[in-house]
């Protein structure tokens, strides 16, 4: 057993209250799990706390709530055994140590209780089952029986038990490990990885949002390629997300191959990371490509293609979301546009860039016209140098045009200049086909530069193609 003095990462008062209450009770408390293992990796300013008690951790939260100064509630979770008391903005989490998997989320059900090493051994990775003591005889104590420590300075997540006892104890573990694998740069132990390949069925039986967390703190990883490598790897893709492993191959038809679209995806992905922090966005990076797998053809003489699949591919993303209980509102609706326009900008930078072809970019893109440059630069993933200095030229000139267009144009949030009403009182109109036609003409006319986006041009305008359609003004 390791014994180190942590009596530094207790200096927050909570845990004088947290030990002083379990000696009122006479229980051993400790603190546990992503506290220690965040602490002891350096990694900031904690946002929960895991307390684990020899003894009933509802109790243990009681005393403590009933010893903070305003005895703040305690939401208790009696079939779990769990309480939480929200203390400052920070998560206090207790439980009695188990002899068994006793984590709230697992499917099975509540079993003894235990001493803290069996509860240690019962917990997912032995980086997250290190306890600081928090009992007088030994504060600040290192409790690691299975070398969690050891495991943080080899970089590696490994299970305290034999791997498929743990897997089966919580499926999503498998998740888990590929988390924290992208999230703090690890390695999954050999063995580990090889019970994820055996038990990837069973990530069946998880609830899709606990699945969705995992893919969202991958996604929120610096390099979130690692993960989605190893969900490809552990064959754990198709069951989550099987849009993506259906891009992964490269076909060769006479002579002529595609680029394999998973391994370019999570290039851009990668790339993505590098440039924000909008997840929706690289959730958007993620899916860009997913229409290439059903719109993929072969043509004799012009090769490989994949017509509209920015358009398929964005009404994916509706079934995929839906799929994974995700929400079906405006983030959504973002994504899907990102995808649906992911081509724009590339077509636009290679060809001269006129300015009505910026005027319709900005006006479809909306307020969401850096978001999609963001996610067209990620694309660049071409490995020649000459051509990826080209595209990533002519895409700063495309930047460089969205702003001087803006600037002198206002396309962003684009508000007709004329009211349906102006043309229905001008023409003496009732509510008629006639008004969307104009609105439409004028609307064309500014996109294309035949006018400024102007009143007074766009009011001459309307005249005269009222006049061409037989309309009579009223002076
Ligand atoms: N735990 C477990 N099995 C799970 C989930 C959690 O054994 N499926 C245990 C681990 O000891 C973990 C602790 O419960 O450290 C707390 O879980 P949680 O708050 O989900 O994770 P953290 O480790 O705190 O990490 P993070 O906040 O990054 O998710």
């Amino acid at each position: 057993m390791q014994e180190q003095d942590h009596r530094k990462a207790l200096l927050d008062p909570i845990f004088t209250i947290i030990a002083n209450s379990a000696k009122e009770l006479g229980m051993d408390t400790y603190v546990i799990g992503g506290f220690v293992r965040d602490y002891l990796m350096d990694r900031g300013t904690p946002k929960d706390i895991d307390v684990v008690a020899v003894g009933s951790g509802i109790e243990l939260a009681r005393k403590v709530a009933s010893n903070l100064p305003g005895k703040p509630k305690i939401s208790v979770f009696k079939n779990f055994g769990t309480a939480m008391i929200n203390h400052t903005g920070l998560e206090l989490e207790f439980v009695g140590a188990r002899k068994e998997s006793y984590h709230r989320d697992s499917r099975k059900p509540m079993v003894e209780d235990g001493t803290l090493e069996e509860d240690q051994k019962r917990r997912d990775f032995t980086i997250n089952a290190l306890a600081l003591s928090l009992n007088k005889a030994d504060y600040g104590i290192l409790l690691d029986p299975f070398d969690g420590l050891g495991d943080l300075n080899r970089k590696l997540i490994r299970t305290p038990l034999e791997p498929n006892i743990t897997y089966s104890d919580d499926p999503l573990r498998m998740m888990r490990a590929i988390r924290f694998a992208t999230q703090l740069g690890f390695k999954i132990h050999n063995e580990s990885l090889q019970a994820i390949t055996e038990n990837k069925q069973r990530i069946k039986i998880i609830s899709k949002e606990r699945i969705v967390d995992e893919l969202h703190k991958i996604l929120g990883s610096a390099k979130p390629s690692v993960g989605f490598a190893l969900m490809h790897k552990t064959g754990l893709l198709p069951y989550i997300l099987p849009e993506l492993k259906a891009l992964q191959g490269i076909e060769e038809i006479e002579g002529q191959r595609h680029k394999d679209n998973f391994w370019h995806t999570l290039e851009v992905v990668d790339n993505i990371a590098k440039t924000t922090e909008n997840v929706w966005l690289r959730w958007a990076a993620l899916l860009h490509d997913i229409g290439k797998a059903p719109t993929k053809r072969f043509h004799k003489k012009i090769g490989w293609t994949f017509h509209g699949h920015e358009f398929v591919g964005s009404k994916m993303v509706y079934t995929l979301f839906k799929r994974l209980h995700m929400p079906l509102n405006e983030k959504m609706k973002f994504v899907q546009k990102m995808v649906r326009m992911s081509s724009r900008p590339i077509i636009l930078s290679e060809d001269f860039v006129t300015d009505s072809a910026v005027r319709r970019l900005i006006f479809d893109a909306g307020d969401h016209v850096e978001d999609l440059m963001t996610l067209c630069e990620a694309d660049i993933t071409t490995k020649n140098p000459r051509k990826q200095q080209k595209y990533k030229r002519n895409f700063k000139l495309v930047r460089q045009k969205i702003e001087e267009v803006e600037e002198r144009d206002h396309i962003r949030n684009f508000q007709p200049p004329i009211s349906g009403e102006e043309i229905m009182k001008t023409f003496n109109l009732k509510p008629s086909r006639e008004i969307g036609i104009l609105k439409e003409a004028i609307k064309e006319a500014i996109l294309e530069g035949v006018i400024p986006n102007e009143y007074s041009a766009a009011q001459k305008y309307m005249l005269q193609k009222g006049d061409e359609m037989g309309l009579i003004a009223k002076i």
